[in-house]
């Protein structure tokens, strides 16, 4: 990794406590070409340095997805260069493959991948765990049926108060309250793979509603003046690790049943350093986890999955972005 140059509109989105479609894509507008730049400058290289470009195609908010792929196809036209389109939330995973740098900072996996290769991916898009046999051959065995986790820390810490991105800031408070106080329910599926978060959250809601002394009729905006700092970091510990729990529940199981040589841990929430340690506790293989700028999005993940998948090159004239990919 030479370079993996970071713009984010995190800060754009944290007055409206959320990820706003059009102001993401409008700042992509603006930062792409400087982003691009500072990227070959950091790697001391010029174009004719670069041996391919590779972008994500999907999934994403189609506005964002649009500006990547349409700058992509420029830059491989007119440099020509080959043109890999990458599946963002596979690429993910492949934070980990990630195990040299120059650059100054980060802490990257010591030992290389062994297939098979077991991986929890939690994002704020997605929540699944996939089974890597190889680069080429990997299947989801089981993924979220509705809110992602990342999703579901951002939502509790709406209800909560606590400021955007939710998953950082449950974290903080997490620290400073008792994950026993309040007892919340886990989902129970008919795949033991599968996830669902949504109900964990309403369970947050009514569990605050109920500690600030009202009924479920009381509106969720009202409670973060309803609710001492204390109850916060109760609800904030107990939420938090009833969802670790979850995932780590699933992922002993299938580590049993699929006896991996790897464990994978990628995603915005990997992240989180009490899901870190509540795996490496339960997991008897190795877990490998990236830097924690290499977690939550990156290009230089997208770099390494097409670099490592091999995956084909596309028609720069062609290539159209897959929101739901
Ligand atoms: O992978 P990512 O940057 O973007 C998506 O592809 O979704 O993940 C962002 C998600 C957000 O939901 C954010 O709240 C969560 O990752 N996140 C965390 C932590 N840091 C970021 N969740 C829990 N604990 C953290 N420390
Ligand atoms: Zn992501």
């Amino acid at each position: 990794m030479l370079s993996n140059v970071i713009s984010s509109s995190v800060d754009l989105h944290a007055a409206y406590g959320g990820v706003v479609p059009e102001i993401a894509a409008r700042s992509h507008i603006e930062v792409i070409i400087p982003v691009i730049e500072q990227a070959l400058t950091d790697a001391n290289a010029d174009w004719d340095g670069i041996d391919a470009i590779a972008v994500t195609q999907g999934p994403g908010l189609i506005g964002s997805l649009l500006i990547g792929a349409l700058t992509a196809r420029t830059l491989a036209i007119t440099k020509h260069k080959p043109l890999i389109p990458v599946n963002h939330v596979l690429a993910h995973a492949y934070a980990n493959f990630i195990t040299s740098t120059p650059l100054p900072g980060y802490t990257l996996p010591k030992s290389a991948v062994g297939f098979p290769a077991l991986s929890l991916i939690v994002s704020g898009g997605h929540s699944q765990i996939m089974l890597y046999k190889s680069h080429k051959d990997y299947n989801i065995l089981g993924q979220t049926r509705d809110d992602a986790i990342g999703e579901a820390f951002d939502k509790v810490a709406k209800i909560l108060g606590l400021p955007y991105p939710g998953g950082p800031s449950i974290d903080r408070a997490a620290q400073m309250g008792n994950p026993g106080a309040i007892k919340l329910p886990k989902a129970k599926l008919d795949s033991p793979y599968d996830f669902s978060f949504s109900g964990l959250k309403t369970a947050v809601l009514r569990a605050a509603q109920e500690m600030a002394g009202k009924d479920f009729t009381f509106p969720s905006y009202e409670l973060p003046k309803a609710l001492s700092e204390d109850q916060k970091n109760d609800l904030a510990a107990s939420f938090q690790k009833t969802a670790i729990d979850t995932l780590a529940d699933a992922m002993v199981k299938a580590e049993v049943e699929f006896s991996p040589k790897t464990i994978l841990l990628a995603g915005g929430v990997a992240a989180n350093q009490s899901l870190r340690n509540e795996l490496s506790r339960r997991l008897k293989n190795p877990l490998l986890c990236p830097d924690i700028k290499l977690c939550t999005d990156n290009a230089a993940m997208i770099a390494a999955a097409a670099y490592f998948m091999k995956i084909p090159p596309a028609d720069p004239y062609k290539l159209e972005v897959i929101p739901s990919l």
